[in-house]
């Protein structure tokens, strides 16, 4: 598979480049910093059983016009882009945006709108060559408006809201959208806080992702365990989630 990725240099999106590239599967790296991307690139090489080269292009997130020359950039050096997987996002507690709005702004900008522009040039992509998969991580965070995570949830509520209407609309057309709904994981963006019970690995994630890239689930909770407990939480009355801190 050929396969490009916008995070691919930390966390679950490091983890899931290295399980694809271990595989044989071409990589392609989007990021913002050029040294992580080389050393990425280098790391991803070592690991591909052929030691195919491990091209990379610069992406920000929190700048739409670097999109569309970076998704480029794969395109040309894939030859095509089969699968478009983005985990960039910026994480920022819930006081800290209730104390600055500036910030609570950049991560709706980041992590909801410039997030979904960059899915619709994925989309153009991948519909104009009759198909393709675009894996998107979003977060259990959206399944519910909750106390910790107002804003980031309400983000990437926006996001697997915008998702599944994709699905809806383009799977008749070849497009197989996976949106992927990590609980907690241990990464550097939730490096400092408390790990809850049924906090998961990178490396367990991108295994179940991988599978799910391959069989076109639309969506995946991981660890699977937070499909049950989201399943739980979504159905407790409101009188109950304005007692509890969760
Ligand atoms: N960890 C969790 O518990 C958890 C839970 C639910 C959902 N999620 C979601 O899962 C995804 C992956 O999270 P993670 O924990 O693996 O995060 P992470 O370890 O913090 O990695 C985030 C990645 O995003 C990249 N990035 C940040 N800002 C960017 C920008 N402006 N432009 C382009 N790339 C940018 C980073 O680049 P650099 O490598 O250059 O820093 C890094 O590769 C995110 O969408 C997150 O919201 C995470």
């Amino acid at each position: 598979m050929r396969v490009t990725i916008l995070g691919g240099t930390h966390g679950m999106g490091r983890a899931l480049a290295r399980r694809l590239a271990e595989r044989g599967d071409q990589v392609f790296l989007l990021g913002i910093e050029p040294e992580e991307l080389a050393r990425s690139a280098a790391d991803l090489q070592a690991r591909s059983p052929t030691q195919a080269a491990v091209g990379a292009a610069l992406c920000d997130l929190a700048d739409p016009s670097t999109f569309a020359p970076a998704l480029a950039a794969a395109a040309a050096a894939l030859g095509e882009i089969e699968c478009v997987i983005v985990t960039a996002a910026i994480f920022a507690t819930q006081e800290a945006m209730e104390a600055d709005v500036t910030r609570a702004e950049a991560l709706l900008r980041l992590d909801f709108t410039n997030t979904v522009v960059f899915c619709e040039h994925a989309r153009g992509l991948l519909l104009g060559r009759g198909g393709g998969t675009l894996c998107v991580f979003s977060s259990v965070a959206g399944d519910r408006g909750r106390k910790p995570v107002i804003l980031y949830g309400a983000a990437k509520a926006g996001l697997s809201a915008y998702l599944e209407g994709l699905d809806h609309k383009f799977h008749a057309q070849g497009l197989r959208v996976v949106c992927v709904k990590p609980g907690f994981v241990k990464t550097g963006m939730t490096a400092g806080l408390r790990p809850p019970p049924f906090a998961g690995e990178p490396e367990a994630v991108a295994r179940q992702v991988a599978r799910a890239i391959d069989r076109g689930t639309p969506v995946v909770y991981t660890p699977g365990i937070w499909r049950w407990v989201m399943l739980a939480i979504r159905w407790l009355p409101r009188f109950v989630m304005r007692k509890i801190g969760f």
